[in-house]
């Protein structure tokens, strides 16, 4: 047991918004190293929806025993209307007063901070934030649990269409997650050796597109494949296909969204470790007396980023990567 002089005796923890790989491992963090400071821990189910109804559970050391290697969140995840509203939140704020807690760890992305920060400006709830959401587009972390296994993941199934598209000289679209950002696109991109990868950061002219796949083609290539991030403006693989395919044909254009599977399976040695290290800073972060904080690591040192900085912007690529690719293709 490790002494603490802090008044949090009580903690609660839950997950929020989209599930990413991590996240079980980030709340066996919390709850172990809650233990050995003598801090009582509550697991909060569904979200901000379960704090709201008091889907509380008090919990012990061994209730995260077996979850490191588990995708998903025991925790589940939801992403609540209700707490969106004055009336959600001060339910919410009421349920955690009732069983006497001092603290709320909340672990998503920016809609979960954004939530998690107005709650403790509203109803003065000390809250930390830990970053897990598979788009690694959250500022103060160089990154969110959930982005390696996720890119590894869409990476793996690009391999396997690169074989057949190879196979049968075709071009293939493929559409990856990012609803904002372009993350995981670019850095699959790069991985696999996309011909383009489309992101929600640059304009897509769609003219400019045909032409550069047309050179590339020229330059000996029988099969290629296009990253498109799902928040691209063109809309979307399905759409860039139809706007592009009759200019393609002998390629035998096919589209392939990789979807959900990239928020699954088991997380990565690396999603593991990072979930681990943020799960424990945010208790002692806590302890420390710090509230309306995200906590994160940059150049391998922990960060504490204030909620309402953590919120204002999403994250930047990086740009020379975005040349990089270019350069490679
Ligand atoms: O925020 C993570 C994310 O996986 C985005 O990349 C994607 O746009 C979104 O969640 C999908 O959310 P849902 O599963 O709620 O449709």
């Amino acid at each position: 047991m490790i002494e603490s002089a802090s008044e949090i005796k009580t903690i609660a923890v839950l997950t929020s918004g989209g599930d990413s790989p991590g996240m079980n491992a980030a709340v066996r963090a919390v709850v172990r190293s809650a233990s050995a400071y003598n801090v009582e821990v509550f697991a909060v189910y569904h979200g901000y929806q379960g704090l709201i109804e008091g889907e509380f559970e008090k919990v012990e050391s061994n209730f995260v025993s077996n979850i490191i290697q588990r995708g998903g969140t025991i925790l589940k995840s939801a992403r609540s209307h209700e707490f969106r509203t004055v009336e959600g939140r001060l339910k919410a704020a009421k349920q955690l007063k009732e069983r006497n807690i001092d603290a709320l760890v909340v672990i998503g992305g920016d809609g979960t901070f954004t939530g998690a920060n107005i709650l403790s400006k509203e109803h003065g709830v000390n809250v930390v934030g830990i970053p897990g959401t598979i788009d690694n587009d959250i500022i103060g972390t160089d990154e969110t649990i959930g982005y390696d296994t996720a890119l590894n993941t869409a990476l793996d199934a690009i391999d396997k269409i690169r074989d057949t598209a190879d196979a049968h000289e075709r071009m293939f679209l493929v559409e990856v997650m990012g609803r904002d950002t372009g993350f995981i696109a670019l850095e699959t991109a790069i991985a696999c050796g996309a011909e383009l990868a489309l992101l929600p950061e640059e304009l897509t002219d769609i003219t400019e597109i045909k032409t550069q796949l047309k050179n590339m083609l020229k330059e000996q290539k029988r099969s290629s494949l296009v990253i498109v991030a799902e928040g691209d403006e063109t809309g979307g693989a399905l759409k860039l296909a139809e706007k592009i395919k009759d200019d393609f044909k002998q390629y035998d254009m096919k589209v392939c969204i990789l979807g959900h599977i990239q928020r699954g399976g088991t997380p990565s040695a690396h999603d593991r470790v990072l979930a681990s290290r943020l799960g424990a800073a945010a208790v002692k972060v806590l302890l420390e007396g710090h509230n309306a904080v995200m906590v994160g690591i940059v150049n391998n040192a922990l960060k504490i980023t204030p909620m309402r900085v953590a919120v204002s912007k999403k994250k930047s690529l990086d740009y020379a990567l975005i040349e990089l690719a270019k350069l490679l293709r």
